[in-house]
């Protein structure tokens, strides 16, 4: 931790010069979750949370569609993103012209889609969903059909617990989409008793495989109930697999020393790209600034207020 000591005292003081906080995904190394966010979450709660920052500026130490996210949600602020090539497979899947065919196709079915997206696809939206509360959004709506884009898999797991019918776009996340069912037999068996927690951007049949799928902040709550309430092993200790991106373990394993991590996890490139070194660079230069196209704006906004006012 020492190596990281001085890129953090220095980060924690551009903040103070620069009258900005930090909101940080749960997927950002230690260093930074533990280190230099201010606020951490899954999108959903960043999403929230944005709304409410009243320092002039937002780090979003996280991906494109989070800064951008938290600029419609609070656009008198100026929103930096230490890195502009920190995508997202998902957001990188679809256009606004996708989502016109897909209507044409199906006529009277609404849009709900997921923050992974750009401004552009959102503002074609009729709703958007997080995988935290994607359930709720789905029923909202009273119908039994939905188009849900760009995730085919998310589509398909929050289908199995709706009873409404999914019409899909083929995107994948590429962090998620590599977790196979013979990777979750290899944990149980080398692992007797573990807890498997799977986030629905897996396969389908890795979240059947799995005891429970949410969100990362809702993966991180159940790693809390394991550690209540779990059945121990005959060692005493509660063992729990997070089925997702590598860093999620890391930053749980810190606040439950009592739980074990078995540690099947596969890196996302993008949100990687926060080190403390961009994130001080990005304070330092005022970089990369999230700016909004103005005619996709109040669309946008208006597909992430209506998931906002439901859940
Ligand atoms: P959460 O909203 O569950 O944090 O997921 C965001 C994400 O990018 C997962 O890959
Ligand atoms: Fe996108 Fe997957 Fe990375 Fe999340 S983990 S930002 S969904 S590529």
């Amino acid at each position: 931790w020492a190596v990281f000591e001085p890129e953090i005292e220095a980060i924690e003081a551009l903040k103070r010069e620069h009258d900005a906080v930090i909101l940080a995904h749960n997927y950002m190394t230690p260093e930074v979750f533990h280190g230099v966010a201010d606020i951490v979450g899954d999108s959903l709660a960043l999403a929230r949370e944005a709304q409410h920052v009243t320092a002039g500026t937002i780090v979003l130490a996280g991906v494109h569609f989070m800064a951008e996210t938290a600029k419609l949600l609070n656009p008198a602020k100026r929103v930096l993103l230490p890195d502009l090539r920190s995508g997202c497979s998902l957001a990188e899947s679809i256009t606004p012209e996708d989502i016109a065919e897909l209507r044409r196709q199906h006529p009277g079915v609404p849009v709900v889609t997921y923050v992974n997206t750009s401004a552009a696809v959102k503002a074609a939206s009729d709703i958007c969903c997080t995988s935290g509360n994607a359930v709720e959004i789905i029923e909202s709506l009273g119908v039994d059909r939905v188009i849900m884009i760009p995730d085919q898999y998310l589509a398909r797991n929050i289908a199995a617990r709706t009873g409404v019918e999914v019409i899909t776009h083929p995107g994948a996340c590429e962090v998620h989409e590599r977790f196979t069912p013979a990777d979750i037999d290899d944990i149980r068996s080398g692992n007797p008793g573990v807890t498997v927690i799977a986030h629905p951007e897996c396969p389908p049949n890795v979240v059947a495989a799995s005891d429970f799928s949410g969100s990362t902040a809702q993966m991180i709550d159940f790693v809390g109930q394991v550690s209540r309430a779990g059945v121990p092993d005959a060692g005493g200790r509660r063992k729990v697999a997070l089925i997702t991106e590598c860093s999620m373990s890391d930053n749980v394993a810190a606040e439950h020393p009592d739980v074990d991590f078995v540690r099947p996890c596969n890196l996302c490139p993008h949100m990687k790209r926060n080190t403390l070194t961009a994130i001080r660079r990005s304070l330092e230069l005022g970089q990369h600034e999230i700016t909004l196209d103005p005619t996709l704006e109040a669309p946008a906004r208006r597909a992430i207020e209506r998931m906002l006012a439901v859940k």
